[in-house]
């Protein structure tokens, strides 16, 4: 059923302490579970009735302050336990079996490999056990795991080791607590036969912090990034928010078979292995860079999570926005802030700004939900993470940092809202945030209109703008909201103007400005402009909108060329691409696609010598499919595609000596295992140039990609190659494609990685090739790194394919949603998104995709997760 935030109330009782007794067995997991409680003195609720939440259990027995509770004592209904006759002050004691090995949903006490690990976000811990499983109960908890002692050697929990020794029959017992109050969400056990490797973290306080990466037998050697991650993260988070980590010990365990990234248990965070696990032979710059800024964000959980918590779960993004916020920091910290801006910004526009348009629309503070796994979303993570870089604008970084302190200062071992973090971020800063709060009550991304005129005789430059916000599920108007919009004019040679607003006394004018744009329409007038400006607007991706300007296909060109804020230089090449490809798709003519302007511009950024390699990579990379087909409508898949790769065929033919030239220049220019920012920018320059080689039509240039493949020496280079030659129909890709198989068969993630370029290639005969890799005997649908390397490829990767006219991609999507529900809800759910967004197509292609939804719903047994996307989907809310 829906649960709404109005109808939030508190719990009646709190449980101060709870004791958990782990008897792991073949078969059956018996869990005893000891509460300490008291009624919640912040309530004014009388009820004596104790509600626990429990979800495929079987319960041995249930006493209360010694006593066994008689079966009219309490009532099982659903999911929910209810105990009657319950006092003041209570101790609980309750006895149920699982059975983890059956767990497939992989939520609660599962099996991966051979290992027991957990996974309680967000309700997973009342499949462990009958407790109040809502994050505004937090508890001190003590865990004793009992196992077989040559099968589990390793047995983890939350907090410190307390106690660890032998017992009967080979089994042998660890004890562990954690003294920091936290919600069952973040309880976590792990009983496994895992590798330790060890380092410590001296603190800011000079605390020595013990640190501990488990991973399977045999992949010690591949921990060393995470490792140092983590130690770059710790450093971090003190140097910039003051913030040390509190426990003696930090530990990390990888697990291959995983529902998301990673999860950030206290004490003892659980992270999917394609997180944790990495050399240059194995993965990618790109996953390197991943897997350093996951280890970020879990790691800052520990106080923005869970020293600070959140009262329910549509306050989700109170801890991931932040969170992902401060992630992002870390890696521009780290790295390049501006190819971080970038690459922010894509996502946003390729992922979150669909889901804002369709019908899963919700609010970064939702109100109501049918399954919270569905909201684990890229609106709560990073459009969450939008508003609070707002925030930072707006206050500045000094202000923010007090804000958060004060957060702190006031919240700490709390379980609080949004609201809160906001009010903290206020009264730190003395600025009134009342306007801006509508970013996470509003759901839809804002359009933002931005006209410049210039009146040569009154010498003014005015920007009229208009703020458009397009109606989604269940807010049909809005109000105007608080728009931070930076901005900047420049003169003929890219110079930026001092910025005099009308009426404004004229001391140290700036360059820039952020105008805050709170009216559906608002003009700013600008003083002594003599000449007509081109504007840089959105500078630094100021705010998550949809920016549409009058500049022309000229300006744009010219802003590519000189704009001196890295995501404006970026965006209005992005923004004259939209337009030219977009253009040739619906005129469906794929000659001549793009200006001779924007080709000598991209000549300059390939042989201008002042440019940053990564950076440079970024202003080559064409908006992808999805997000053109966002601003096409009807969105033509195949147009598109078409388009873009003649595009991509002009470009590369066009400049085909300089990409050569870049190629072998950074081809030499480093070693191929050096991880360094710089070194991994020329990789993904390098990268760029092959990619181009070949799009070009060249016959040298698919040799040159085949040699790469052949003799690369790292997965970076390698991976480069295999894409470069992945759309072309040519001998070198499958004599390329079988040799990468047969290197790498028995390595899971590397393995995952042909999965995918196989299930992302555009050539016609894709979806027949996915249909054989079901069959693949290294097909699993159990592991959801695999059934996301090839259906969700598939499906969210592959839009010429997916969307093939006659519905077969539809329909082999549908029936794989309906295959793996039976198994796991919460990846299944996962996979229906592409079907929901078939308002954007033609009306043939609608009728299949509803179609496609309508059959997935008539299955008998649909979980929530998929029943609840499905219904959005259909408009039935
Ligand atoms: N809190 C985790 C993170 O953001 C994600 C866990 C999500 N789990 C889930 N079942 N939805 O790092
Ligand atoms: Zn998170």
């Amino acid at each position: 059923q829906v649960k709404r935030l109005s109808d939030y109330t508190p719990p009646a009782f709190m449980i101060d302490t709870v004791a958990l007794d782990f008897d792991l067995r073949d078969g059956e997991t018996k869990v005893a579970s000891t509460l300490q409680g008291r009624r919640n003195p912040q309530t004014t609720d009388i009820t004596d009735v104790l509600e626990l939440d429990g979800q495929g259990l079987r319960l041995l027995s249930i006493s209360l302050n010694g006593a066994a509770v008689p079966e009219g004592g309490y009532r099982i209904e659903g999911d929910k336990l209810f105990l009657s006759a319950v006092p003041e002050n209570f101790t609980l004691e309750i006895v149920t079996t699982i059975e983890p090995e059956k767990n497939t949903a992989l939520e609660g006490l599962y099996m991966s490999d051979g290992m027991y690990c957990t996974q309680c976000e967000a309700e997973g811990f009342r499949r462990i056990t009958y407790f109040p499983d809502r994050p505004d109960v937090m508890a001190v908890y003590t865990t004793r795991l009992e196992a077989d002692a040559d099968r589990f050697p390793v047995l983890l929990s939350n907090g410190n080791l307390m106690q660890s020794g032998m017992l009967d029959e080979g089994r042998h017992f660890a004890v562990w607590h954690d003294p920091f109050p936290k919600p069952s969400y973040l309880f976590a056990a792990v009983a496994g036969d895992l590798a330790c490797v060890r380092d410590s973290f001296r603190t800011m306080s000079g605390r020595e912090v013990e640190l501990r990466v488990y991973v399977e037998h045999g992949n010690e050697h591949l921990t060393g990034h995470t490792m140092d991650s983590l130690k770059r993260s710790m450093k971090w988070d003190e140097e910039r928010f003051g913030l040390e980590y509190d426990l003696d010990l930090f530990m990390i365990v990888a697990v291959s078979h995983f529902n998301m990234g990673a999860m950030e248990n206290k004490g003892l965070n659980i992270f999917n292995s394609k997180f944790v696990l990495a050399d240059p032979q194995t993965a990618t710059d790109a996953d390197y860079e991943r897997l350093e800024g996951i280890v970020a964000h879990e790691y800052f959980h520990n106080w923005t999570g869970n020293r600070v918590t959140c009262r329910d779960w549509f306050q989700l993004s109170l801890k991931e926005g932040l969170t992902v916020f401060r992630d992002q920091e870390f890696t521009s910290d780290t790295h390049s802030r501006g190819v971080k801006r970038v690459a922010d910004a894509r996502l946003l526009r390729a992922v979150q700004f669909p889901e804002d348009a369709g019908p899963t629309a919700h609010p970064v503070r939702p109100e109501s939900y049918l399954e919270i796994n569905n909201f684990y979303t890229v609106t709560i993570y990073e459009k969450g993470a939008e508003v609070i870089r707002m925030i930072h604008e707006l206050l500045g970084a000094d202000a923010f940092r007090r804000g958060m302190d004060l957060y702190f200062e006031r919240h700490d071992g709390q379980a609080v809202r949004c609201e809160d973090f906001v009010a903290a971020m206020e009264d730190a800063s003395g600025i009134d945030l009342g306007q801006f709060r509508l970013w996470y009550s509003q759901s839809g991304t804002p359009e933002l209109e931005v006209d410049l005129a210039h009146d040569p005789d009154a010498k003014t430059a005015t920007l009229k703008v208009r703020q458009i916000l397009p109606p989604t599920p269940g807010q049909p108007a809005k109000e105007p909201m608080l728009i931070p919009l930076s901005m900047a004019l420049l003169d003929g040679e890219g110079q930026a103007l001092p910025l005099q607003l009308l009426g404004e006394n004229a001391e140290d004018i700036p360059k820039a400005r952020v105008l805050p744009v709170s009216q559906s329409e608002q003009v700013f007038v600008f003083e002594n402009v003599d000449d007509r400006p081109v504007p840089s607007l959105l500078r630094g991706f100021s705010a998550p909108v949809r920016l549409r300007t009058n500049r022309t296909a000229e300006q744009e060109c010219f802003l590519y060329r000189h704009d001196d804020d890295p995501f404006a230089r970026w965006d209005a090449g992005q923004a004259y691409l939209t337009g030219a490809l977009t253009a040739a798709a619906r005129k469906g003519r794929y000659d001549a696609v793009l200006d001779d302007d924007f080709l000598q511009a991209v000549g300059e950024i390939l042989s201008g010598p002042d440019i940053e390699p990564a950076f440079a990579a970024e202003l080559l990379t064409l908006p992808g499919e999805s997000v053109l087909a966002d601003a096409m409508t009807p969105a033509d898949p195949e147009a598109i595609h078409a388009a873009r790769n003649a595009a991509r065929r002009e470009i590369g033919l066009r400049h085909a000596g300089l990409f050569q030239e870049s190629y072998d220049r950074l081809s030499i220019a480093h070693d191929p295992e050096d991880m360094s920012t710089a070194a991994m920018g020329s990789r993904a320059l390098k990268a760029v140039a092959l990619g181009y080689l070949v799009a070009g039509g060249d016959t040298g240039a698919v040799a040159l990609a085949a040699l790469q493949a052949a003799a690369a020496t790292t997965m970076t280079e390698s991976m480069s190659a295999l894409q470069a030659l992945n759309n072309v129909d040519c001998p070198e890709r499958r004599d390329a494609m079988k040799a990468f198989h047969d290197r790498w068969q028995d390595t899971p993630l590397v393995l995952d990685k042909w999965f995918t370029l196989s299930a992302t290639s555009s050539l016609p005969d894709t979806l027949e090739t996915v249909k054989r890799l079901l069959e693949h005997p290294k097909f699993d649908l159990a592991t959801p790194n695999r059934v996301r390397a090839v259906i969700g490829a598939f499906s969210s990767g592959n839009p010429v394919r997916f969307h093939a006219p006659d519905g077969a991609g539809y329909n082999f999507l549908a029936d794989q949603v309906v295959r793996l529900d039976e198994m796991n809800p919460q990846v299944a759910a996962r996979l229906v998104a592409p079907l929901t967004r078939w308002k954007r197509y033609d009306e043939a292609r609608q009728r299949m995709m509803r179609q496609c939804l309508e059959r997935i719903r008539r299955y008998a047994g649909l979980s929530p997760d998929v029943t609840e996307l499905v219904a959005k989907g259909l408009g039935e809310e």
